[in-house]
């Protein structure tokens, strides 16, 4: 097999045939099968439970990733109810935090209910100086147990994806999700959370300074967007999220479901990275 650098399958706009996971189905079909589904961390969004590989559970986690801490100590605010998050005091107090400080507000933040049902608190991971970010919807299970975004099977996909970018989670990558806190059952987080939670992402958009912001499947593009068109339509062209170049894929995990459109995401993903390269 022909083999070119990734920048040369880039410049064809097609998926390298030799890199795993992401392009081969073969190789995920390989895997063995994962059980049980209700503990899939991808059930919101992801694959059934007779296609779903496991691809998650044994996944070593390389020692610097470093998802962001969880602080005990006391709150830097105390937000009462869905009412405080909207209040302009409540978003200039999180428009002045630091990282360190949004992690301890999001511990304390009982914007809306999903506090209750939380183990962790999921803030994001990677690169706190990174050139990329990605913005997924919410925890899932193994998120919500780990305190870390994308470790279950759609992190995978993700990590292939981004491997296929020549880009890794400890690298130039910063990884976020639209939801700080696992709704029950993965269920979809509904507009009122996505409002409550959007300002801690806000803020690390703000700290960050991505170069390039990709959203992961419809929640993401919709709340940084602020749109409600639907994601197909969404696709394929260059968004901005204030100066910031904004591109829209699918979610991990619905790839993992429709692994034909895995093409698609592969464009998308060359349309983030020609547009970063323009930028
Ligand atoms: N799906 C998401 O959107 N985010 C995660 O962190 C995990 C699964």
């Amino acid at each position: 097999m022909m083999k070119l650098s990734i920048r040369a399958w880039e410049e064809l706009g097609i998926a390298p045939p030799y890199l795993p996971a992401f392009y081969e189905e073969e190789s995920l079909k390989a895997q063995p099968v994962l059980t049980p589904p209700a503990q899939d961390s991808s059930n919101r969004s992801g694959p059934k439970a007779s296609s779903v590989n496991r691809i998650g559970a044994e996944r070593p986690r390389p020692s610097s990733i470093k998802a962001e801490p969880h602080l005990g100590s006391p709150p830097a605010i105390k937000p009462s109810g869905p009412a405080m998050v909207s209040t302009p005091e409540h978003l200039a107090e999180i428009a002045k935090l630091d990282w360190d400080r949004m992690n301890k507000a999001i511990e304390a933040c009982s914007a809306c209910s999903l506090h209750q049902s939380r183990s962790r608190i999921v803030p994001g991971v990677g690169d706190r100086q990174a050139t990329w970010l990605f913005v997924g919807e919410a925890p899932g299970v193994e998120e919500d147990q780990q305190g870390e975004p994308f470790v279950g099977p759609a992190g995978i996909l993700l990590d292939s994806m981004l491997a296929a970018l020549s880009l890794s989670r400890m690298q130039d990558v910063y990884i976020a999700n639209v939801i700080k806190c696992h709704p029950p059952d993965n269920r979809t987080p509904v507009s009122v959370e996505c409002h409550a939670c959007m300002p801690y992402l806000e803020r690390q958009i703000t700290l960050l300074q991505p170069k390039i912001i990709v959203a992961l499947g419809k929640v993401a593009a919709q709340s940084l967007l602020n749109s409600d068109i639907n994601l197909g339509s969404l696709r394929n062209k260059v968004h901005a999220y204030g100066n910031i170049p904004l591109i829209v894929t699918f979610h991990p995990a619905y790839l993992l479901r429709n692994m034909p459109e895995k093409g698609k995401a592969w464009a998308d993903l060359c349309l983030a990275k020609k547009t970063l390269n323009q930028a």
